[in-house]
């Protein structure tokens, strides 16, 4: 039984609440696990030439590559995006694409696993996770749980977040905002969310015990269907 863990963030993994936030998930899993930042790899997007249909392997040579064996060998993943614009950053986006190499004829290797979706937001992480559960259904894996926080964005610490009119910090707390270490959001002062990841980590765990992956895949390839045909 093993985990794949895959923040999406581009930022060093010290200061990224997504990366940590992944990794308590993980660790409450108990269970063996390996955390894979995208922060360090080059991924680009889905080009569309159809070079995986017939194999399911994905032709472009970049960082998806080395990625694909462990995507393949993991039972389960938690996935984290930062929230960009109200969506997944490109980062992460461009990582998901790819897994379109999944999707062909009888490529059955990602059906019926299992995911928690993990977002992070300098206001709100929820589109970002709503997001990635969306990505995982179209490879007929469930997400099992959701957890989003609020991350620290850069303009508490760029140095004009006090003034700046389109900060988050002036945008949440209005005219004559003062920055203050305890103000910043970070994981360390937010037990709700430690909680949630404990109680993320500990469901994907007690889900794996009973897996059964072809039930899993049949449930959700009705609910793709269901999602397809309410689609205009
Ligand atoms: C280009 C860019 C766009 C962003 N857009 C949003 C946004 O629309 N909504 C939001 O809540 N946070 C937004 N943020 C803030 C990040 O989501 C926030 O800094 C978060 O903590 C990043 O996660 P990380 O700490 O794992 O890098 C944006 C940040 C950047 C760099």
């Amino acid at each position: 039984m093993k985990i794949l863990g895959i923040s999406g963030s581009p930022r060093n993994n010290a200061v990224s609440t997504t990366y940590r936030l992944v990794e308590h998930i993980l660790k409450a899993t108990g269970l063996p696990y390996e955390l894979v930042s995208l922060r360090g790899l080059k991924i680009n997007g889905c080009i569309a030439c159809l070079g995986c249909v017939h194999d399911n392997v994905c032709v472009i040579n970049d960082g998806m590559a080395e990625l694909r064996q462990k995507i393949v060998e993991a039972d389960a993943f938690v996935i984290g995006a930062p929230n960009y614009y109200s969506a997944i950053n490109a980062t992460t986006a461009s990582m998901l694409e790819r897994w379109f190499q999944f999707r062909h004829r009888t490529a059955d290797t990602l059906w019926g696993k299992l995911a928690v979706a993990v977002g992070v937001g300098g206001t709100e992480g929820v589109a970002a996770a709503d997001q990635i559960e969306r990505y995982m259904a179209y490879n007929f894996i469930e997400t099992v749980a959701k957890v989003t926080t609020r991350g620290a964005a850069s303009c508490y610490r760029c140095g004009y977040g006090e003034t700046c009119k389109v900060g988050v910090p002036y945008m949440l707390f209005g005219e004559g905002v003062k920055i203050t270490e305890d103000e910043i959001p970070d994981l360390s002062r937010q037990p709700h969310t430690r909680q949630a990841a404990e109680q993320a980590g500990k469901l994907l765990a007690e889900r794996l015990k009973t897996h059964n992956k072809q039930a899993v895949a049949e449930k959700m390839q009705k609910e793709m269907a269901e999602h397809f045909k309410q689609s205009v």
